[in-house]
């Protein structure tokens, strides 16, 4: 059992796509938060699996010593360690799985296997004494939108949540990355189509909806649709990409963030909840942001938006679900594989 009166201390790990990070927190207050991203991948247009998961391997042991150092905490004072299971790329997770298992072992303490998924949500919770934000209260619905995935989640308790609508072929962050390719912009494409459309005309122009049933999404076809017409204007005009750039990617960006949400201001009728919150990466784009302020006025909703550091992948958030496991002895065996695709 768990002693209320001592302190819960976590070290978080994440390895699941190309961040490798390590965060401690403290009775669920964040001490460091230590992110090495690989720059490696740039050129090459998207992660490359096997790149990434040499990445980790070299990056694992500095990160957590740095995230120990910056904290102050020495490892003989952990609770326990929190890691990603899945979802995410196998040779990524195993480096993040493998670390986590050994360190655990040799210091005797508790291991705790954590959903990115459930993490990108629980981002909300996290505490710091710079960030004076209420977290939502239960329940809740948090759009989850990232690299690999686009989720609506009701959230009915730190660690009881289900998916009531996702995306049935690519995620929005891919839709964001793959159309920046065609635009012969850098990966990851997300924060460079946000950065240019700053300056763009968002209604110059019109894009069409997927027609998927209930809460779920589509983005393949999305894709699809906005590779014909950069070909089509590049035929027409062979500098239709260069001319238009920031009216292009203020389009684009405005029609994606429609589209999602479409299907959250329907999960929100649908299920008389007016507590709503987005996470993960793209939920640093500034177009979706400001949307959730707009509709959150019309619909009258309590909306969350998390702090920036904490919308991409990072290992505070794995730490904060970590913690609360913690506290329902929710512990993990030491024969636990990590697992490209995990569900709640
Ligand atoms: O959650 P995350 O760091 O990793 C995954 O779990 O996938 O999300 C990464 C995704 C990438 O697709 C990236 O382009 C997107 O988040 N992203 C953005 C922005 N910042 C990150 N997309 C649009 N606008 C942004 N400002
Ligand atoms: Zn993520």
């Amino acid at each position: 059992m768990v002693n209320p009166s001592k302190d819960i201390i976590i070290l978080g790990i994440e390895s699941s796509c190309d961040d490798t990070s390590a965060s401690i927190t403290k009775n669920g207050e964040v001490l460091s938060n230590i992110i090495a991203s690989q720059i490696i991948h740039e050129q090459y247009g998207g992660v490359v699996p096997e790149l990434a998961s040499r990445a980790h391997q070299k990056n694992i042991l500095p990160v957590v010593a740095e995230a120990l150092k910056s904290a102050g905490i020495s490892k003989n004072e952990l609770s326990a360690i929190g890691f990603t299971r899945g979802p995410g790329l196998l040779g990524s997770l195993l480096v993040g799985t493998s670390f986590s298992k050994s360190l655990a072992m040799s210091l005797g303490i508790p291991l705790i296997e954590v959903n990115h998924m459930m993490a990108h949500v629980l981002a909300h919770f996290i505490k710091k004494p710079s960030l004076d934000i209420d977290p939502p209260e239960f329940p809740f619905i948090c759009l989850t939108v990232s690299g690999g995935h686009t989720q609506l989640v009701l959230v009915k308790d730190y660690l009881e949540m289900e998916v009531i609508g996702e995306t049935l072929d690519d995620a929005v962050g891919e839709a964001f990355d793959k159309s920046a390719k065609v635009l012969g912009l850098k990966y990851p494409g997300g924060p460079i189509i946000d950065q240019l459309a700053a300056d763009g005309n968002s209604d110059r122009f019109e894009f069409s909806e997927p027609a998927v049933k209930g809460l779920n999404y589509s983005f393949s076809g999305l894709k699809t649709q906005f590779l014909y017409f950069i070909q089509k204007g590049c035929q027409e005009n062979s500098n239709f990409i260069s001319e238009n750039l920031s009216d292009i990617c203020a389009s684009w960006q405005k029609h994606l963030v429609k589209v999602l949400f479409n299907k959250l201001v329907k999960a929100a009728q649908l299920y008389n909840i007016t507590s709503i919150a987005i996470a993960g990466g793209v939920s640093a784009n500034s177009a979706l942001r400001l949307k959730l302020k707009e509709i959150g006025a019309i619909e009258k909703w309590n909306y969350f938006l998390p702090d920036f550091e904490y919308c991409t992948d990072n290992a505070a958030m794995i730490a904060m679900v970590a913690h609360y496991k913690y506290i329902a002895n929710d512990f993990s065996n030491f024969d636990t594989v990590p697992t490209a695709r995990m569900k709640f």
